[in-house]
Order: C-alpha cells, then structure tokens, then sequence
C-alpha cells in the first residue's frame, strides 16, 4: 500500500496550478509572467516572482536536517504544512485526526477548517504529561471508529516542553502502516537532546516530520517552516500549495542564517538559552507565588503559580507578556515562560518578588 491510497482521492487527479516559473526557469529575456520589467528598489530582484522551492534552499535545509532535497518541502512557516497535510489527507466530514492535548492549537484549528473531527487522546496529566501512546495506537486501529489520517507528536511538546521518546515514536510508525501519516511536529527539537524522527523518514514513507527556522533560528518573521516527507507525500502537498509560498527576500535571509559561520552562531545561542533555561527554573522553583516548574526541552518553561490570574496582570502591568495556559487540560494554573535574555528574567524577577513582597505583607 502507498501513502498516496490515504490522499484525497480527487486530488490525486488534480494537476495543480502551473506557474510561469516553473514552466521556464531557464531564460534571458522573461515576458511570460505579467510581471514589471525593472524593479521599483534598486539592487532588489523584487519585480520577478520567486523560485516556488528554491534550490539553494532546500539544499541547505536538507545538509542541516540529514535529508534528501527531494525530501524537503518549504513553505510560510510549519503552520503551512500543518494545513497543507490537513487539506490533502482529510476528507471532510469523513476522516479524523488524533492530537494529545495540551498541545499546539494550529492542528486542531486546520482539522476544523477542513471539517475533519479532532479526536482527543489527552496526555496523561497525572504522570508528568506522558504521551499516552497505547490509547493512541488503539484508536488508529479502532475498525469501528471514523478512520484517522493524521497523528500528531509534538515533542517537545508545546506547552508542556516534556519530550516523547524517540522508541514510542518507532512503534506508533509501525502501527499506523497502511493506516494514517504520523507527523512529528519538532518545532523545538534544536533545544532538545533526543534524537530526531528524520532517521525514520527513509523507512517510512507516512512519516513527516515538521522543522522550522522560526524558533532556535530566529527567523519567525520570515515565515519559513519546513516539511520533511516522502517525495510522494511532498508532490502532493505541492499540488495544493500557493504558487508563489516564499518571498526572495525572506529565502535570501533564510540562506543567511545556513550559512556555516550563522548555524555556529545559532548553537551557541541554543547553548546559551538551554544554560539560562536551567537558571530561569531554579530561581523560579524558590519563588513563593510559584508551585511547579514543569521540565522543559524547549525554549520555554511551564510554571504553575498559586494565582496564575494575579501575576499574569502583575507583570503585564510592567510590560512583561507571559502566556497563558488555563484554556489547557491540566494547566489551569499554569503560565508559560519564553526564554529570553538574562537582562529580562532579571526584570521578571523583581517583579515577581515585588509581588511576593506585597502578599506577604498582606499576609
Ligand atoms: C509546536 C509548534 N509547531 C509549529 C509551530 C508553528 O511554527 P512556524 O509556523 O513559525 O514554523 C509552533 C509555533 O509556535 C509550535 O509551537
């Protein structure tokens, strides 16, 4: 059985648009696509429409993740392929998804779009948010139940930070043969120590495995995310795609930052918020308005407080922007905390002990 059996039917049909910059790349002088003949901004190629998949880029991107280029699919952040996957493997009204909340909001949010159901196999909140792997697996090979196109892992898992073991990952793949894609969502995974799923991508070919420069790259206003899949699953992700997914000036910055002299840079940096991550917990877990600081892998810390509600505003009233997690299972008292630089945890914290300090008066 090929992943293609688990498409859209229709869309296996479909040709897709055809763009002029596909159709003639090679060229010298190019009047076929409607375009400006000069550019508005000096120095800037800006008048012509972009590589869709540029080359150079996904070039990189596969040196970086130990891939094929075949294998790599860009596009405006990992979100775009979140709803790519969802459109071409759900059909509406039919096929589901499984997510493990608390999780990242946009699976659930591209399922709904599509009209696909959301199943929900929560994570286990009682042992420290374990990734509740048995129920999932029975659930994809539930006969009875509508049929599940795509499972996500998100590890580490936002907003939680815990990781899934790369083994849990490995038996959910054998199971789901023949049945859905498993889309490992490794948004964070720069920040983690554990192995990536992308060793599995050349034995499975319903793998997918989602990266993104907008995190430990500091690219997020770039918009540039990343689908590591099959050559299959990636030609039809491309028949449903905007033509055009990347601005030259955002792919240009992109190669920047692949660059050998920037990805040094971007290990110490990743280096340095692990070190700060680890500082940002301890001084959090001696802090009295602080019950728990959950373990993280990632770039930020789940924190429950006694009254998450009164230092959210507290800080806010200082211009500090926390996230706040009551709308998930098992966190109602829970903020989150991105990782920043030393300067503004040092901030953070005279407010919080500002805080503590009026309480305890109150006291
Ligand atoms: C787990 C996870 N996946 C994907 C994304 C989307 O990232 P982007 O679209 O910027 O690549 C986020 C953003 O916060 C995230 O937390």
């Amino acid at each position: 059985m090929s992943v293609l059996d688990l498409a859209r039917p229709e869309l296996l049909a479909l040709a897709g648009y055809s763009s002029a910059r596909l159709e003639a790349s090679q060229g010298r002088i190019f009047l076929n696509a409607n375009e400006a003949p000069e550019s508005p901004v000096v120095g800037a190629d800006c008048h012509r429409y972009p590589d869709p998949q540029p080359e150079s880029l996904r070039q990189a991107l596969a040196t970086l993740y130990g891939v094929d280029a075949d294998q790599c699919l860009v596009g405006r952040g990992s979100d775009e392929a979140i709803d790519l996957l969802t459109r071409v493997f759900c059909r509406a009204g039919q096929d589901a998804i499984v997510i493990s909340p608390p999780t990242f909001g946009m699976y659930a949010v591209c399922a709904r779009v599509q009209n696909a159901e959301v199943v929900e196999i929560p994570l286990d909140t009682t042992n420290g948010f374990a990734y509740p792997l048995e129920a999932v697996m029975a659930r994809i090979m539930d006969p009875s139940a509508s049929p599940v196109r795509l499972v996500y892992v998100c590890t580490p898992n936002n907003p939680t930070g815990n990781e899934v073991p790369f083994e849990w990952i490995e038996r959910l793949c054998l199971v789901s043969v023949g049945r859905c894609l498993v889309v490992v969502d490794e948004a964070y995974g720069e920040f983690s120590g554990t192995a990536s799923a992308t060793s599995l991508l050349s034995r499975h070919e319903h793998v997918v495995v989602l990266r993104t420069l907008s995190k430990a790259h500091g690219l997020a206003g770039e918009r540039i995310g990343v689908c590591l899949a099959a050559p299959t699953v990636i030609g039809l992700l491309r028949k449903i795609m905007a033509p055009y997914p990347l601005p030259a000036s955002a792919v240009a910055l992109a190669l920047q930052v692949l660059a050998p002299a920037a990805l040094a840079a971007t290990s110490a940096r990743i280096a340095a918020a692990n070190a700060e991550r680890s500082r940002l917990a301890g001084l959090l877990r001696e802090c009295p308005l602080v019950r728990e600081v959950l373990p993280s892998a990632a770039n930020f810390l789940a924190v429950r407080f006694t009254d998450p509600n009164r230092v959210y505003q507290h800080l806010l009233s200082r211009g500090i922007v926390l996230r706040q997690l009551q709308k998930y299972p098992g966190l109602a008292d829970a903020l989150r905390i991105s990782i920043g630089t030393p300067a503004e945890h040092d901030e953070l914290f005279t407010a919080l002990k500002a805080l503590a300090g009026t309480r305890q008066e109150a006291a």
